[in-house]
């Protein structure tokens, strides 16, 4: 597996500018420690997150009609849904697993090698929203973002995002992207509030990591767990709300938090997508919406798109 494309620091300052900023937020990384890509996984066999069930009926009926080569799949995490590509893509020969999070890639990889033994696999940890430029260069490649992991990037992420892989398209190359679409509110606050509380545990395991890595003082009891509808952003905003006022001190950034009472912390958005806005956003990018599938209920889209 290539590696030391991670650098921590970038991530640390990431951190740094987060918890400093209003609303005060957490970039998304620290959700996927070992143990949180392990709650991942149990969150998307909850019966009310939709999905990967959604995402995987689409890939089953609609195999993207191109012969790529490579199959490089950014945030590929436990490549649950990536086994439905493999099975339509008979003219495969390479796949490239791609996430920032080193244990679950090396796992899943073994796991997708056994299974395909024809197939040359490969792990590369990496930031999706800065190091495109690691990924292999060729002809006939198929870049796939599933699980609707494209909204856990802010409108202007997102921008930079698609504007940077864009860049990196060439003519014979095309981008899979997997997206949540707005549906009902009560659906939408019921796929990230389970009453088992494995989504909360998901959460939380984020200020158990930065404690774990940075030397935090997160104490769990003082915040309470929350994901609501943002009406405005059309996403559902996902954190953790001081119970009281506090000071959290983070020994490795040398950072005093003061949170006040009722104050949010976010760890994640999950943006949900309107057609015609996301195809405005392809076409800024320099990106074309050749396919726009959605599953029979229209609870979710994988968009197919090329360079323009
Ligand atoms: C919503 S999960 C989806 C995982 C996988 N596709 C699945 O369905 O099981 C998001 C994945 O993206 C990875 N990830 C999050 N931020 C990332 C980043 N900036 N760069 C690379 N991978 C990232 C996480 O480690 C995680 O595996």
């Amino acid at each position: 597996m290539s590696k030391a494309l991670l650098d921590g620091r970038a991530q640390f300052e990431a951190t740094v500018e987060g918890l400093t900023a209003r609303p005060r937020h957490l970039p998304t990384a620290w959700l996927y420690d070992e143990h949180g890509s392990r709650l991942y996984e149990a969150v998307t066999r909850l019966p009310e997150y939709y999905l990967p069930r959604r995402e995987a009926e689409i890939l089953q009926a609609r195999s993207p009609a191109i012969a790529p080569r490579t199959l490089i799949e950014l945030g590929s995490g436990a490549a649950t849904n990536t086994r439905r590509l493999l099975d339509a893509l008979p003219s495969l020969e390479e796949l490239v697993l791609f996430d920032v999070s080193a244990s679950i890639l090396t796992a899943s990889a073994a796991t997708i090698a056994r299974a395909y033994p024809a197939l040359s696999v490969r792990a590369l940890v990496g930031d999706f929203e800065r190091d495109l430029g690691v990924l292999p260069r060729g002809e006939r490649r198929l870049i796939a973002f599933l699980s609707s992991t494209i909204g856990n990037l802010t409108p202007e992420q997102r921008s930079r995002f698609l504007t940077a892989l864009s860049a990196s398209l060439g003519n014979s190359d095309a981008f899979l992207v997997g997206l949540d679409l707005v549906k009902d509110v009560h659906r939408l606050g019921a796929a990230y509030n389970d009453e088992g509380g494995t989504t909360e545990a998901f959460v939380r395991n984020a200020l158990t990591a930065v404690n774990a890595v940075l030397g935090g003082t997160f104490d769990q009891a003082r915040f309470s767990y929350e994901a609501r509808w943002d009406a405005r952003h059309e996403w559902m905003e996902i954190g953790l709300r001081a119970r009281e006022a506090h000071v959290v001190y983070i020994r490795g950034l040398g950072l005093e938090v003061a949170f006040n009472a009722d104050e949010l912390l976010r760890v994640e958005i999950s943006a949900k997508f309107r057609r015609q806005v996301f195809e405005g956003e392809l076409d800024r990018a320099g990106l074309g919406l050749e396919s726009w599938w959605t599953d029979a209920a229209g609870d979710y889209a994988v968009a197919l798109a090329f360079r323009n």
